[in-house]
């Protein structure tokens, strides 16, 4: 009986620091932060400008400054939501996406930090709503007007310029999600959405794409991975710092963390350089697998093999018990 007793106590003991110690501190060194689910609807920016004009009263320094800030955010994100409530002319906005494959072309060439990505999928890949703050101002829509004050400094800037009036925003918008193209693979999502400025060694991808599983000579492979290097060193010259390679970052990060961070990059590290990437619901979910895919290859093989083994143990301590008794039988 005395070993009963003593498995009892490290149950017990395992359990309050599964359940109690462990979340306690994470809890305390981690705020949590709420998603808002895949709507972007500015209220976490808003949110955020207000909190600026608190802190700004307290310092007292900046106040007219935050001030007009909230009201910038506030005035943007009503736009987006009246232009969200027009009715898209798909046909027209055909023509009008013209511009957007004045840099989103494929040609694989820098432009102020990152290659513009594929918009093949950005349809369904990012949220409508989004994609409309995007149009009418990239700086705002990204959660990144801190670094880009002036709107056209931002690579994507000029955009404002080629489709101007909400009418044509809603157009475009509508060619975009009408689209028919070939299916959103996870890997796809993944392409389109991070690849500009996170390499996935696992996954074989840097920012220039897929790397070729083999090369002519030692020469050409090494032309490439310093092609990388310098595609690397603008991308850094962008963001301040090097993007960390995603491979296994699902493994080190929860999913509500990847979730919220990516719907709005500042509420997990206040002052990161990485801006919101605007994706929906069904946007995440592709690349949250793909990211699964890279990190943990062995998933869905090991999840039978764990049930085999709790079977496997649990015949053994019956075993183990029964020879136990067998054993002891004549001593006690
Ligand atoms: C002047 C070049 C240029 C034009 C024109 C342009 N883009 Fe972009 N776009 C970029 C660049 C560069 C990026 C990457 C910016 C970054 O990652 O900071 C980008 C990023 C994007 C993204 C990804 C945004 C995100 O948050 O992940 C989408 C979607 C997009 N553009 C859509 C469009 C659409 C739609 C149009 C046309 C209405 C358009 N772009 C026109 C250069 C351009
Ligand atoms: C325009 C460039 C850019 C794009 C696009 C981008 N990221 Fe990032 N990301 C960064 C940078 C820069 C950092 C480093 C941020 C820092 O250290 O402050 C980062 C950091 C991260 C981190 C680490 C956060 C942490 O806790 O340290 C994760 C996770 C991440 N990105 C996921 C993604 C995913 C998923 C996508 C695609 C949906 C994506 N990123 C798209 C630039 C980008």
């Amino acid at each position: 009986m005395k070993e009963f007793k003593i498995l009892a106590v490290v149950v017990f003991f395992s359990l309050v620091t599964y359940w109690g110690v462990e979340p306690f501190a994470h809890s305390q060194m981690h705020k949590h932060v709420e998603g808002n689910e895949f709507k972007y609807d500015g209220k976490a920016d808003i949110a955020e400008a207000k909190v600026k004009v608190e802190e700004a009263k307290k310092a007292k320094k900046g106040v007219a400054e935050a001030d007009a800030k909230l009201l910038a955010k506030q005035a943007f994100w009503g736009e987006v939501k009246q232009i969200s409530s027009l009715k898209g002319d798909a046909v027209a906005g055909e023509a009008a996406f013209g511009a957007c494959m004045g840099c989103h072309n494929g040609a694989g060439v820098n432009m102020g930090g990152v290659i513009p990505p594929n918009l093949d999928h950005a349809g369904s890949l990012y949220d409508k709503n989004y994609l409309i703050a995007l149009i009418k101002n990239p700086a705002m829509a990204s959660n990144t007007d801190h670094k880009f004050s002036d709107p056209m400094m931002h690579p994507m800037g000029s955009v404002s310029t080629m489709v101007t009036t909400p009418q044509d925003i809603a157009n475009v918008v509508a060619y975009m999600t009408t689209k028919k193209v070939g299916k959103l693979t996870p890997k796809i999502a993944y392409m389109e959405a991070c690849s500009r400025c996170h390499s996935n060694r696992y996954g074989k991808l840097t920012p220039l794409g897929e790397t070729p599983v083999s090369f002519k000579t030692e020469r050409d492979a090494l032309a490439h991975n310093i092609k990388v290097l310098d595609e690397q060193d603008l991308i850094k010259k962008y963001m301040a710092t090097t993007p960390p390679d995603l491979s296994i970052m699902t493994r080190a990060r929860s999913e509500h963390f990847m979730e919220t961070f990516i719907e709005n990059p500042q509420s997990q590290l206040p002052g990161t350089s990485m801006p919101r990437t605007g994706l929906s619901e069904k946007g995440f979910e592709k690349v949250y697998e793909y990211l699964n895919e890279t990190g943990d290859p062995s998933k869905s093989a090991r999840a039978p093999l764990g049930i085999a083994v709790l079977i496997f143990f649990g015949i053994f301590t019956v075993l183990a018990y029964l020879w136990k008794k067998h054993q002891w039988h004549d001593l006690h």
